[in-house]
């Protein structure tokens, strides 16, 4: 018996082992073939966006998966995050009351679960695109040593399909999510659904029909009367370098066909000429060792010809890019003048945030428009706030409510609170809303 337990056992063990290593084979063949996946699409993309969920799920899945080593404290855009959390915190203590069940889309891997416990909601049904965010959510939540809420985390796309299809399809048993929800919370994702009528339509049908009348929606997007304005400056500031670059062509043509039409002239003239260059140069080159040792000298003519020249060669007007060392935002076609964005959706940029986003797609989400179409789903705006405002307005409550942590991490270099430098900048990308279901 002993004997043959043994011997069973043996080959048993062997084969977990070797199911393991197939499974971490699996695994890294998967993660591979979704990178091909993100370049490969990333490609294609360029210039014309269509049906992006695949590309986002694929960038959202990279980035759970690159996190998990990651040290966030450690990170150059630490302050932003925690000041993008000290935000959270505030618009959840705001529309969320003790008891709620909420409902959040795109969920991500997690990152509000204490949000929900602090707030002592007593349901959440967490829905992402990304099946790695999902998982990963997940098991935080049944990590979570103090739970106030049960939670259900599902990996779908309800701006494509309506959630009771969605619940069906993980075999979810009527009233075991309790609807209608008090509140649907989206944060950081909204943006995604503006890539086509359609989806911002699943995508309120979906908020609207999952809200109890008197429920709040709210969240957090990018602000279309930031990016406007930002248009402006940089459609401006490229008006003039484009300007710019055409006199120094014009100049430097002009020379060349001066210089083409003395080596057609007099022989004598030439050699004058080259003789007094070969002069000048000498000279030059004193001088040249003089201005070298100079730190502060401008660069010479010359460098500065070539150097525009490359500019040139490399500087595109049919594109409208701002940032700074952590974001950037780049529009490969330039809206027109009035940057009215008609049709409201489809208006791709990339974005790029350091140790976060890689140059993903996004959709600009131009306000009237989103506040016009919520209407029709009767959704009523209550409040939209830059981060800025929302941050001044709320911190005197939040002094003894946020951790020593969160505070000191909310200190700026001058002493005071909130958030200053590069960061204030991609901070103020944002805005915060809430819609009343009326
Ligand atoms: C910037 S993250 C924000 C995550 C989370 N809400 C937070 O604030 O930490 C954006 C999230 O939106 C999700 N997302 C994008 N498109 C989606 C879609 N069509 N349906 C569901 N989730 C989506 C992404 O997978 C990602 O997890």
């Amino acid at each position: 018996m002993v004997e043959h337990s043994n011997r069973v056992r043996k080959p048993r063990r062997k084969n977990l082992e070797q199911q393991r290593r197939e499974a971490a084979m699996r695994r890294r063949q998967e993660e591979e073939r979704q990178e091909r996946e993100i370049q490969q699409a990333r490609r294609e993309n360029q210039l014309n966006i269509r049906n992006s969920g695949q590309l986002i799920k694929n960038h959202y899945n990279k980035i759970t998966r690159e996190s998990r080593n990651v040290v966030r404290e450690q990170l150059s855009t630490f302050k932003l995050r925690n000041y993008n959390n000290a935000i959270k915190y505030m618009l959840f203590g705001r529309f969320i009351k003790a008891g709620d069940r909420v409902l959040d889309i795109g969920c991500g891997k997690g990152g509000d679960l204490f949000k929900y416990n602090k707030c002592k909601i007593s349901e959440l049904l967490g829905i992402d695109i990304s099946d790695y965010s999902i998982k990963e959510a997940f098991s935080r939540y049944t990590g979570m040593r103090y739970r106030s809420f049960c939670a259900t985390f599902v990996t779908a796309n309800p701006f494509k399909t309506k959630i009771p299809d969605i619940l069906e399809g993980i075999g979810h048993i009527p009233n075991q999510i309790q609807f209608p929800m008090d509140a649907v919370s989206m944060q950081f994702c909204l943006h995604y659904a503006f890539e086509s009528e359609e989806q911002i339509r699943m995508m309120l049908e979906n908020v609207s029909k999952s809200l109890k009348v008197g429920g709040y929606f709210f969240g957090t997007i990018p602000s279309s009367d930031f990016i406007i304005q930002k248009i402006q400056v940089t459609r401006k500031n490229n008006e003039a370098r484009k300007q710019k670059l055409e006199e120094e062509r014009m100049q430097k043509q002009s020379l060349e066909e001066q210089n083409s039409s003395n080596t057609g002239g007099d022989r004598e003239e030439t050699k004058e000429k080259e003789q007094g260059q070969g002069q000048g140069k000498g000279k030059g080159k004193e001088q040249d060792d003089v201005e070298n040792d100079d730190p502060f000298a401008p660069p010479k003519e010359e460098e500065t010809t070539v150097n525009s020249i490359k500019e040139a060669e490399t500087f595109d007007d049919e594109e409208i890019k701002w940032g700074n060392s952590i974001y950037s935002v780049t529009f490969p076609k330039v809206p027109n003048e009035e940057c009215d964005f008609s049709p409201p959706w489809g208006n791709v940029y990339y974005f790029y945030l350091k140790d976060s986003v890689e140059n993903a797609p996004e959709f600009v989400v131009p306000f009237e428009s989103f506040r016009a179409i919520a209407e029709e789903y009767r959704l009523e705006l209550r409040y939209k706030k830059t981060f800025a405002e929302l941050f001044k307005e709320e911190i005197p409550e939040w002094f003894n409510n946020f951790s020593p942590k969160m505070l000191e991490g909310l200190k700026r270099s001058d002493g005071k609170y909130g958030i200053s430098g590069e960061e204030a900048e991609v901070a103020d990308f944002y805005l915060a809303f809430a819609f009343e279901r009326i």
